[in-house]
């Protein structure tokens, strides 16, 4: 495999956040991350530091740019209530943080316990730009499992040769698809089945007898991925910061933006044993099929033992995917009730998927490009950022039409219409405060079906529906759990079928939603909800910090 020797000694240019924890002790953390270039010429570890909290704590982080990106960071899943300045997509919620200057991103970590991570949201940054967010529960609360012996944070991600930015400019100057990555990695290593001689890969030590919680974090930019290891179940705890019904799994299914808590006896006496991740696609769309690995190693087991192998599904395992998927329950206990919405102030239908717009410069596309959009609405990210037009009452910057429903009704998963052409626009969907949103996502069979791990920013949903086809409203929601849906914050719509999610509208500010497939965002399937102010401070957005970046 030539790209993996390449692959150990080839230089490249990689973005590294560094951490200097000022005080970890109390209820206030402060951190300050400075982003800045290094060269490198092997392959290292290039996650950035782990951001440890508590619920209830508030974090300070400031951020330092040295590099000659602008940069943005968001805290993915964390909830922002009130707090939507410090969210960090840019041009959603702030301007960038030009070169040379910093901004202290201030919020306070309410209702949440669990594994989340943080991400540059800018361009492609994210690719090296990202790291973990573990909260703890508060101090003398127990997790609602037994405790484990050790806690491990397993960041899966994508490697690159090139450089991303160039990766996607040189796409968006063709309109075609961008390359794949050149590997996945664990805990920054393609591993020890990689073919790549200096690298041992990620290796997890463990000793028989106990437990481990591993808090998986997918960090990749386009590819949602199955995770395994060989001999050992896992048990699921958590998904995306919330507390699930434990169930026992040999593999799990995360998309990039997820996390997922997995409990792992370690059961066997000794041996050394194969741990994967590997790509879920299960539509004709290139991914790269490169398999991570790592190792869990007992104590005790000697050098030259053979590892225990594992086989990773086929890349088009749709039935292991749902098997995950339909195992997800909220755990729903007296402590950590399923607060559904049970009834519904908008009932939304969005339509997500793939379109093709002219490109008069596209050579390579034949003079047309490929575009994604939510109802057929292409998202023209503004040059002012949506939420401080929108405090600033700045006319022209965003309007409030965003479509309820699809403009034109076709068979969705069926052949596709003959005009593929979005309309655009920076365009969002209004909502007054408190008010209950169910929104039924419908994937579409425009160019090719696909799943869509869609985020939403500012909120948690509950998930109460789930499909292939098209969605039908009169007897799929006869069908919904309103009882104990898992509880997330990134969601897969499968590939041509539908997910419908219920959430209630408790945080002021803009929020924005969008595939977590980059390249899906970079083609514009993503769109924001406004949502306005309540009654009194306490349901109010907080006016913006001093040191917000200007534009
Ligand atoms: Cu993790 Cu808007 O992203």
């Amino acid at each position: 495999m030539a790209s993996s020797s390449s692959f150990c000694c080839l230089g490249f240019l990689c973005l590294l956040v560094c951490l200097l924890p000022a005080s970890v002790d109390c209820m206030v953390r402060h951190y300050k991350f400075n982003v800045s270039v290094i060269s490198v010429f092997t392959l290292i570890d290039f996650r950035g530091p782990t951001l440890y909290a508590r619920e209830d704590d508030t974090v300070l982080v400031k951020v330092v740019n040295h590099v000659k990106y602008n940069v943005s960071i968001h805290w993915h899943g964390i909830r922002q209530i009130r707090t939507g300045w410090a969210d960090g997509p840019a041009y959603i919620t702030q301007c960038p943080i030009q070169p040379g200057q910093s901004y202290v991103y201030n919020f306070t970590i309410t209702g949440q316990r669990g594994t989340l991570l943080w991400h540059a949201h800018i361009l492609w940054l994210r690719a090296t730009v990202h790291g973990g967010i573990v909260i703890l529960p508060k101090r003398g609360v127990p997790y609602p499992f037994p405790a484990p012996h050790k806690e491990v944070v397993v960041v899966l991600a994508e490697w690159w040769k090139s450089d991303t930015e160039a990766v996607i400019n040189e796409a968006t100057k063709s309109g075609l698809a961008p390359n794949v990555s050149d590997a996945h990695t664990i805990n920054g290593h393609p591993g020890p089945v990689s073919n790549c001689a200096s690298q041992g890969g990620f290796t997890l030590p463990v000793q028989s007898g106990k437990t481990y919680m591993l808090r998986l974090i997918n960090a990749a930019l386009n590819e949602e991925l199955f995770f395994k290891i060989a001999g050992h179940k896992l048990t699921v705890v958590e998904v995306d910061a919330t507390y699930v019904k434990p169930f026992k799994t040999d593999t799990v299914l995360i998309a990039p933006g997820q996390t997922t808590n997995v409990l792992v006896s370690a059961d066997q006496s000794s041996g050394k044993y194969l741990v994967a991740a590997s790509p879920f696609m299960d539509a004709p769309i290139a991914v790269d099929n490169k398999t991570a690995t790592a190792t869990v190693s007992y104590a005790g087991t000697l050098s030259t033992t053979q590892t225990t192998l594992t086989i990773p599904p086929p890349k088009n395992a749709t039935a292991v995917a749902n098997a995950f998927t339909n195992s997800l329950r909220s755990l729903n206990s007296k402590k950590f009730p399923a607060a559904v919405p049970k009834t519904v102030d908008h009932n939304l239908f969005f339509t997500v998927g793939l379109g093709i717009n002219p490109c008069p410069t596209c050579k390579a596309g034949n003079g047309s490009r490929v575009v994604a959009s939510i109802n057929n609405v292409t998202f023209v990210m503004p040059t002012t950022a949506l939420l401080q037009a929108h405090f600033f009452k700045q006319k022209g910057v965003f309007t409030t039409d965003f479509p309820a429903n699809p403009p034109h009704v076709f068979n969705y998963t069926g052949t596709p219409p003959a005009n593929l052409a979005t309309t655009k626009g920076t365009k969002v969907y209004r909502l007054a405060y408190n008010s209950t949103v169910q929104l039924v996502m419908q994937d579409t069979g425009i160019i090719s079906p696909e799943n869509h791990p869609i985020h939403l920013h500012g909120f948690n949903f509950f998930a109460v529906g789930r499909g292939i086809g098209n969605y039908n409203p009169k007897t799929d929601p006869k069908k919904f759990n309103l009882v104990d849906p898992v509880e997330r914050n990134t969601i897969g719509v499968p590939s041509g079928g539908w997910v419908a999610i219920r959430f209630r509208a408790d945080n002021p500010g803009v929020w924005f939603m969008h595939c977590h497939l980059e390249i899906h965002t970079t083609w514009g399937l993503k769109m924001a909800f406004l949502v306005d102010n309540g009654k009194g401070p306490n349901q109010s957005l907080l006016p913006p910090p001093v040191d917000l970046p200007k534009c």
